[in-house]
């Protein structure tokens, strides 16, 4: 492990808006003094301001002292002239988005800095390699990526160019730890680690809605009460707005040579040109403001339960399932999904990315009923049902009561390939994967950085654990096979794991 760069190292922040800021804030207060440039006349006293006001709200919280505060503040020092940094051991540049604007930047701060001092940058989108590119020290350059608020969201990437000395990243990540920070190391690739793995989020999810799979207040319902997801990707898209998400979107999919895994959907596409842009417009998948009311999801009417049913399948998640049917008094007779369906006994099944249409055909059954993935089944509030076209209504509305009386609030949603949850998670986990086995980040970084920077109730990684490589891949087959798309060919990383065994996470 290295060593964080001592306390008495001064730290210069170059770009004093909503990151500069915060970064600010964050290194004055691990001990540092911090040297807090901006080229807009003002700016470093609006970014002090903003850091009072957080100072002030975390003493009303009684996590800091008014003394505390006051020293903290007095450490953070405004400069009206670069040469300032010149003491710096460690510069960090959080200024505008643009790659011209940096690489100036970057040639002006090594004209004043020594050779020993670590240079680094917020940049959330440009390639770590590009920016490195022209400088006198490119090795010592390296991404030091906050989210926001940088006081604090706890995740810190630290990505490396292809020229970034491994010494001084792991410098750098040593340094954001005694900060306080979770960092997690990223060779440079579009979007790093969480804004590469969370495309699918809003990818699978648009897909689902061009396809008319249920409305955005279901489709977010089941990502957050089956999915364990703190917020459903239409709700996201809409806070973050739909022009920056696909602003995003857009620069993954360039940046990887137009990989169609990240080839911008049309309906986002849309809702950009018609203004729909989420909070900030007052519409996007939601209506904001007053008098705007949430569309509630869609839910089953009470049904008069099955007495049994039977549930296709071996997975372990699903034994879960079957222990809350039978609390509930629901006898249920568990079978493997290759067992053939016995005539008029209706089956209960997980989504392995087929159409419940589709299964009912192959498997001779005709009452067939998907259900969608839940994180776990033996607490989550909601679960997603898909019925096969051949399924008759009334043992289709004896699944539903048998479902309710479980206690569950069950949500149809048309019998779209892989529904909603499931195609989701595969998908995230099939990214993941993919970062894994192309040496950008580890698994275990991977997990840490989508726990931390987009709060998902559990990594990627080790949920695809929990379902088996064997099981993701079946869905994803299944799913390339059903779309004839590009899009859904699995990670190599998931095939390995698929015939050799083993697990992401030991
Ligand atoms: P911002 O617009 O709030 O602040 C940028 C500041 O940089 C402005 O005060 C501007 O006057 C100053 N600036 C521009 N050119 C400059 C120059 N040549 N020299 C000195 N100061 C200059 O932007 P924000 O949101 O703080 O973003 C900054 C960086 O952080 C960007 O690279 C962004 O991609 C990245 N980032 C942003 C996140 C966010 O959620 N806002 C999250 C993580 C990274």
């Amino acid at each position: 492990m290295s060593e964080p760069l001592p306390q008495s190292g001064k730290v210069a922040v170059i770009g004093a808006g909503t990151m500069g800021a915060g970064i600010a804030h964050v290194a004055a207060r691990a001990g540092h003094t911090v040297y807090l440039h901006d080229s807009f006349p003002g700016a470093c006293d609006r970014g002090k301001k903003a850091i009072a006001k957080d100072l002030e709200f975390l003493v009303g919280k009684g996590k800091l002292s008014e003394g505390e505060a006051a020293a903290i503040a007095s450490r953070i020092q405004p400069i009206h002239k670069m040469h300032s940094i010149a003491e710096a051991v460690l510069v960090i540049e959080a200024i505008v988005e643009d790659q011209a604007a940096k690489s100036t930047l970057l040639h002006a701060i090594e004209g004043e800095v020594p050779a020993e001092c670590i240079i680094a940058t917020n940049t959330s989108s440009l390639s770590v390699t590009a920016l490195a590119q022209g400088m006198k020290h490119p090795g010592r350059l390296v991404g030091m990526h906050f989210f926001n608020p940088a006081p604090r969201m706890a995740l810190v990437e630290v990505v490396s160019g292809l020229a970034t000395d491994p010494a001084i990243a792991a410098r750098v990540a040593a340094t954001a730890e005694a900060w306080g920070k979770t960092a997690v190391q990223v060779r440079s690739t579009p979007g790093f680690i969480v804004n590469r793995v969370a495309r699918p989020y809003y990818g699978e999810a648009l897909r689902f809605l061009t396809e008319k799979g249920a409305t955005p207040a279901t489709l977010d319902a089941l990502l957050r009460e089956s999915g364990g997801f703190p917020m459903g990707p239409c709700e996201v898209m809409d806070l973050i707005g739909l022009d920056v998400n696909l602003a995003v979107t857009t620069s993954v999919f360039e940046a990887s040579g137009f990989d169609r895994r990240y080839a911008p959907s049309l309906l986002q596409q849309e809702l950009v040109r018609s203004r729909r842009l989420g909070r900030k417009s007052g519409e996007g998948f939601y209506r904001y403001g007053e008098g705007a009311d949430r569309p509630e999801p869609a839910v089953e009417a009470q049904a008069y339960p099955a007495g049994s049913i039977t549930l296709a399948g071996d997975l372990l998640p699903l034994q879960a399932l079957a222990g809350r049917l039978k609390s509930a008094g629901i006898g249920c007779k568990q079978v493997s999904s290759a067992d053939p369906v016995e005539p008029g006994v209706s089956r209960i099944a997980l989504t392995d990315g087929r159409t419940a249409t589709r299964r009912a055909a192959e498997e001779h059954g005709q009452d067939f009923v998907l259900l969608d993935l839940c994180l776990d089944y033996s607490k989550a509030t909601r679960i997603g049902v898909a019925r096969a076209k051949q399924c008759r209504d009334e043992p289709y509305r004896a699944v539903v009561g048998a479902l309710q009386k479980s206690g569950f609030a069950v949500t149809p949603v048309a019998d779209v390939a892989g529904m909603a949850v499931m195609r989701t998670v595969a998908m995230l986990a099939n990214e993941a994967a993919d970062l894994v086995s192309q040496g950008i980040a580890s698994a275990d970084d991977v997990d840490t950085a989508m726990r931390l920077g987009t709060s998902y109730p559990e990594g990627p990684l080790a949920w695809a654990d929990r379902l088996g490589a064997a099981f993701l891949v079946r869905v994803l087959e299944n799913l390339q096979a059903h779309y004839g798309d590009e899009r859904y060919r699995i990670s190599p990383a998931l095939n390995r794991l698929r015939w050799g065994g083993g697990k992401f996470h030991s």
